[in-house]
């Protein structure tokens, strides 16, 4: 039977140079859609996927990120004395039991894949999920529940996939699919931002894993892959042919690359709408700006 995946690793070391000057002072992960930092959106994801214990890679001045998973008694008690109360449920639902969170530092920017590495004592001998806060999914089923419950029939690694289109296929790690099972794919390949010309097919790899502890064992070697750095997509790869095996799953939902500029600002706009108390507002915002562009043109 496989086991149950109870732990997942964030990886937030990276320097977010795409979000200068913000991430001069505050974290990539910390920037918020609507009211709900980036990170908050990848903690609900896992939780409802069953995770319990969180593994933060972090690095220098990420402690913003730390802060954010305090309790904050004085605002919780200011919020409860003003009478507040669903300020104060939404705050509580963010709180973290004593213990389920651990950090560990990255000290070196060497890639995902060192990062994911540096969390190895603390995943021990068990399946894990990553979570990359970047890649922010919104779904029915949330998309680490869809893999868990996929991961269990299949066993072995298992990584998110969905269909780019062909000239952006260099920007990931891309898979070559040998059997299609619904939407789980058996693969035999993965290419690292492969030449256009060179990719296997146009399903990309995202930010959401399920992986074996000698995923672990591959990163030990340290090797350096695409761009010089130590990828997670090469550790994984080496597992093709292994009993294991490494399975994609094309998830139900809509993915929003929010490492990138304009995939943030549209996951803003698709999640303002998306909420009752600003659709109005927004919708007839966007329709004057739209209207006003066509009538400038
Ligand atoms: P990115 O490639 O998006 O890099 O990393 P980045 O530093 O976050 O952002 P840019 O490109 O400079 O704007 C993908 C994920 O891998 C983590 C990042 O924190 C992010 O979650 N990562 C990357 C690490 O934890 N360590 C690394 O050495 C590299």
């Amino acid at each position: 039977m496989t086991r149950r995946v109870t732990k997942a690793v964030f990886p937030v070391a990276g320097m977010g140079t795409r979000f200068l000057p913000a991430t001069k002072a505050v974290p990539k992960e910390i920037l918020t859609l609507v009211d709900r930092p980036l990170i908050q959106y990848a903690i609900d994801e896992a939780r409802a996927a069953g995770i319990t214990e969180f593994i933060f890679v972090t690095s220098r001045g990420k402690s913003a990120l730390e802060d954010y998973f305090d309790l904050a008694p004085e605002l919780e008690s200011k919020l409860e004395k003003s009478g507040k109360t669903e300020l104060l449920e939404i705050l509580r639902s963010t709180n973290m039991e004593s213990g389920a969170i651990a950090y560990i530092r990255q000290h070196q920017a060497l890639g995902l894949g060192h990062a994911v590495w540096c969390a190895r004592r603390l995943i021990g001998d068990e399946p894990f999920a990553v979570i990359l806060p970047d890649d922010v999914i919104s779904a029915e089923v949330p998309c680490l529940q869809q893999m868990v419950e996929a991961h269990a029939e299949t066993g072995g690694n298992m990584v998110a996939a969905m269909e780019v289109p062909r000239e952006k296929v260099s920007a990931y790690g891309v898979l070559d699919v040998a059997e299609v099972r619904g939407r789980v794919l058996k693969v035999r390949g993965m290419v690292e931002k492969p030449p256009v010309d060179k990719a296997p097919s146009q399903l990309a790899v995202i930010g959401r894993y399920i992986l074996t502890p000698k995923v672990l064992e591959n990163l030990g070697q340290m090797r350096k892959g695409a761009g010089g750095e130590i990828q997670l997509t090469d550790a994984i790869a080496a597992e093709i042919g292994s009993s294991d095996g490494i399975y994609g799953l094309r998830f139900q939902g809509q993915r929003f690359d929010c490492g990138s500029k304009a995939g943030f600002l549209q996951a803003t706009l698709a999640f303002g709408l998306a909420r009752p108390d600003l659709r109005d507002d927004l919708m007839e915002f966007v329709e004057d700006v739209v209207a006003a562009r066509r009538a400038a043109q």
